[in-house]
């Protein structure tokens, strides 16, 4: 039995389903698409879950939480997002150990007492027939700084002012100040794995449909994956095989931890964009045994393992990862950077280059951003906006 269904509206209204889950990928876009309706507004279904539409808001740290619990803001947060049509709402990097969170301020999921905020937040999303997701995270060497607002942002949490001491694969520091990062043991490692299995129960306890590993950006999960920032000698380091060994440890923990009918997704920084570091092709070798491990899609961002990248940030700069991996690891992906328009993100489903848009900042400029789309793109599924709204406005009471 399916889990659940936000697409009934869209069933209701002729609109076929696409499907790309990882059992029947090979479905584009296009196979479930009604001729003539935008790509944006085709349902996307994974496992259990069916998305109303392909937008996704990215995950986003709101640094707002004091000792890890979701408030006022992060219902405020997602609410304008749901409201505003959005098909999946993926909250912010979430701490699955308290000394996993980039700074104080970070969203939580570490024990049980983090539950009902959240559960408040999902409930409230699902009302809205969108489907509430999680990034679950562990911040490595880059712990325990000050939050973006703080008069020094980003520098270290000193121990004796509430920080703690950032652990990764090796003993290196990614900032210039702060102590030196605890290497972590073979033991330790295990524990964190663990602690991201217990996360993703907890997020399931939560109201969360879709659950997302941050194996991106330089934290924890990126930095045992690339030769930049893992010298490890162990079973941990060293080659492809043991720096892709945590990663996929933690993706058969989590999935064993999800019901079956639960999508996962991984988010990767496909490449560090520096010679010597992770590349793409490491990425589409991963993303293939990551589907074999039951992950249904990658999350294709990139870079934060040093700053001598040179990233040549521009519209679409991160799609060519989401459609090589796509194409190659047949895996659905999703593509993220800078995809802003309406015209833009459907072209990317029309092309084939991805399954699903995830948007950061437009969606933090424009959370109605959703039915703009659906107005300029002249879709024919129901309106994504609030029945509160949608009576009154004349383009919906029309259709
Ligand atoms: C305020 C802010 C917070 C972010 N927090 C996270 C995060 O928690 N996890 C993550 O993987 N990426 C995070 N990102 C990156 C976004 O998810 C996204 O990948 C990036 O902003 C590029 O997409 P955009 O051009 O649509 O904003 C953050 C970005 C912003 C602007």
């Amino acid at each position: 039995m399916k889990r659940r269904h936000f697409c009934q509206s869209a069933v209701a209204a002729g609109v076929a389903v696409a499907t790309a889950t990882s059992r029947g990928f090979g479905q584009t876009v296009q196979a479930g698409r009604r001729e003539g309706e935008p790509n944006l507004f085709s349902p996307l279904e994974l496992r259990g879950v069916t998305l109303r539409n392909r937008i996704a808001m990215s995950p986003m740290c709101q640094y707002s939480s004091e000792d890890g619990f979701a408030n006022d803001w992060h219902l405020a947060h997602h609410a304008a997002r749901a409201v505003g049509g959005a098909g999946l709402l993926i909250a912010e990097a979430t701490g699955v150990e308290p000394e996993g969170r980039i700074t104080p301020n970070c969203l939580g999921i570490w024990k049980d007492e983090h539950v009902p905020a959240l559960r408040r937040v999902t409930d409230f999303v699902r009302e809205r027939s969108a489907v509430p997701g999680i990034q679950l995270a562990h911040a490595g060497v880059k712990a325990s700084r000050y939050r973006p607002i703080h008069p020094t942002p980003n520098a270290f949490v000193p121990l004796d002012q509430g920080g703690w001491m950032p652990v990764g694969p090796t003993a290196k520091r990614y900032g210039k100040d702060g102590p030196v990062p605890h290497a972590l043991t073979i033991d330790e490692i295990r524990v964190i794995t663990g602690s991201f299995a217990a996360a993703a129960q907890r997020s399931i306890a939560a109201g969360f449909e879709v659950v997302e590993l941050h194996f991106a950006h330089g934290y924890l999960g990126h930095s045992f994956l690339s030769p930049l920032m893992n010298e490890r000698a162990d079973e941990y380091g060293g080659s492809f095989d043991n720096r892709a060994r945590f990663l996929l440890e933690t993706a058969r923990a989590v999935r064993r931890a999800l019901p079956e009918d639960v999508p996962l997704f991984v988010r990767l920084s496909c490449t560090d964009w520096v010679e010597g570091g992770w590349t793409i092709d490491d990425s589409v070798k991963v993303s293939r045994l990551l589907a074999q491990e039951g992950v249904d899609l990658i999350d294709c961002s990139t870079g934060g393992a040093t700053r001598r990248a040179e990233i040549p940030v521009g519209p679409d700069y991160q799609v060519p990862f989401a459609e090589r991996i796509r194409r190659e690891a047949k895996i659905p992906t999703g593509a993220v950077g800078l995809i802003t328009d309406p015209a833009q993100a459907d072209a990317i489903l029309a092309e084939g280059r991805a399954d699903l848009i995830l948007m950061g900042r437009q969606l933090l400029r424009e959370p109605y951003w959703t039915h703009r789309a659906w107005r300029e793109l002249k879709s024919s599924t129901p309106a994504p906006i609030a029945r509160e709204y949608a009576w009154a406005l004349a383009e919906t009471r029309q259709r």
